[in-house]
């Protein structure tokens, strides 16, 4: 069991160069399964769910060769199974775009259920709907999922919920599918605008990614011979602001969009916190206790989930009674129980979290990471990348 000892306690100061968003690579890497030829993916971030997903497209025939840890070469001209891993691919959530992918290049795929992070139920309902109304066949048998298409058609596809995963996934088969594809109720995170501009950087033909109607115009293929680099991870991002505020610090972050960061850098203004917005980076520093807030997680550009437990622990040392209601996922308070063991005052009841803040949390001797077995602390960024390093 990986064990990590934090001694504190200190402010964090300094400055940070944030990676490569883990949410747009690990959609980007089976994304080349589109692609007749070789690309350079540029500002991978240097995690397990990376290496993981370059191993299932080495296992599908493709060949990758880094160029340093940031950054591979990929020629996927020559795939040579429809069958992915099923060791690997339930391994980590994302390995659902094998499907949209192979469905694109091979019109058939057979995949493990995808594993991932426990926040509840998470079913893929609305990649299942979008795929069969681009024309596949797909059954899910004892946790196999089989997906077969003869001719992928473009189709309107109107998606129940918004689904980050669901829409890129759809994006993807529709990318070499046969007419225009209209995905709306899209989701409008900014790792699928990224998705959609390295597809286009490789011929696709897709208008609208970021509003929640996205237009993809099916082409007969896709080139390679291009570039791309990966945007900066908002989630890292948000997390290293929340930490400045958190232990009373002053952080740059260099390399982020702050555009992307705007739900947050609101939040931590309105708490006392203070963020200065150099274009290209951000300042974040804090000198008082912050104050209370309510918060409610949406979609983008709402307030993003997988802040929510970070954003958990800032309140928890808030002056003040602040609530959070958790709106995307069932079972997002796991981490209160370990904050409560620290000293922190938090209820959580089904999707609503109330935070009475306390001066300051307590050395524990242990805390626990309800991580699924298969789910690494390095893929597993939401609460415990964060925690670790501040508690
Ligand atoms: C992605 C992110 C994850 C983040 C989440 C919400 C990746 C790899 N992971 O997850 O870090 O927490 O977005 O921002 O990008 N839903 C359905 N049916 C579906 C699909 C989703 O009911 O077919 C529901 C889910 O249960 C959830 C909501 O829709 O309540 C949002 O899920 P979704 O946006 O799909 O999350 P993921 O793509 O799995």
């Amino acid at each position: 069991m990986e064990k990590l000892v934090v001694t504190g306690p200190t402010s964090l100061k300094g400055e940070v160069i944030i990676s490569g968003a883990k949410n747009a690579a690990v959609a980007i890497l089976p994304a080349t399964l589109l692609i007749d030829g070789i690309c350079t993916i540029e500002n991978l971030p240097n995690i397990s769910d990376i290496k993981i997903s370059c191993e299932i497209l080495e296992k599908l025939g493709a060949k990758i060769t880094w160029i340093d840890k940031n950054t591979i070469t990929i020629d996927t001209r020559n795939i040579t199974t429809t069958k992915a891993p099923l060791d690997l691919t339930s391994k980590f959530r994302a390995s659902y775009y094998i499907i949209g992918a192979m469905l694109g290049r091979m019109g058939e795929i057979e995949v493990g259920m995808p594993g991932g992070c426990k926040l509840g139920a998470r079913p893929i309902d609305q990649h299942i709907k979008g795929f069969e109304l681009l024309g596949a066949n797909v059954k899910v048998e004892k946790g196999t999922i089989y997906a077969k298409a003869e001719e992928l058609h473009a189709s309107p596809i109107y998606m129940d919920i918004v689904s980050v995963g669901a829409t890129i996934n759809v994006m993807l088969s529709a990318v070499l599918a046969k007419g225009t594809t209209i995905i709306d109720n899209a989701a409008k995170e900014p790792h699928i605008v990224d998705v959609a501009n390295f597809l286009n950087t490789m011929g696709a033909d897709i208008r609208g990614a970021g509003t929640d109607v996205i237009k993809i115009n099916g082409v007969e293929k896709l080139h390679g011979n291009a570039t791309y680099s990966v945007v900066p991870d908002q989630i890292e991002a948000g997390t290293f602001m929340l930490a400045a505020v958190a232990t009373k610090g002053d952080l740059t972050l260099k390399n982020c969009i702050t555009k992307h960061l705007e739900s947050i850098t609101a939040k931590i203004i309105e708490i006392g916190g203070n963020v200065e917005d150099n274009g290209d980076s951000i300042r974040v520093w804090c000198n008082n206790r912050p104050r209370k807030a309510n918060i409610k997680t949406l979609p983008y550009p709402g307030f993003p989930t997988d802040l929510q437990p970070q954003m958990g622990v800032v309140l928890s040392l808030a002056e003040g009674t602040s609530i959070i209601n958790e709106s995307i996922w069932d079972s997002r308070f796991q981490y209160t129980d370990e904050l409560n063991k620290m000293g922190a005052k938090i209820t959580a009841q089904g999707k609503t979290a109330f935070f009475e803040g306390v001066e300051k949390l307590n050395r524990c001797s242990s805390i626990f990471f309800r991580f699924k077995s298969r789910c690494s602390p390095s893929s597993c960024r939401n609460s415990s990348k964060w925690y670790n390093r501040n508690i």
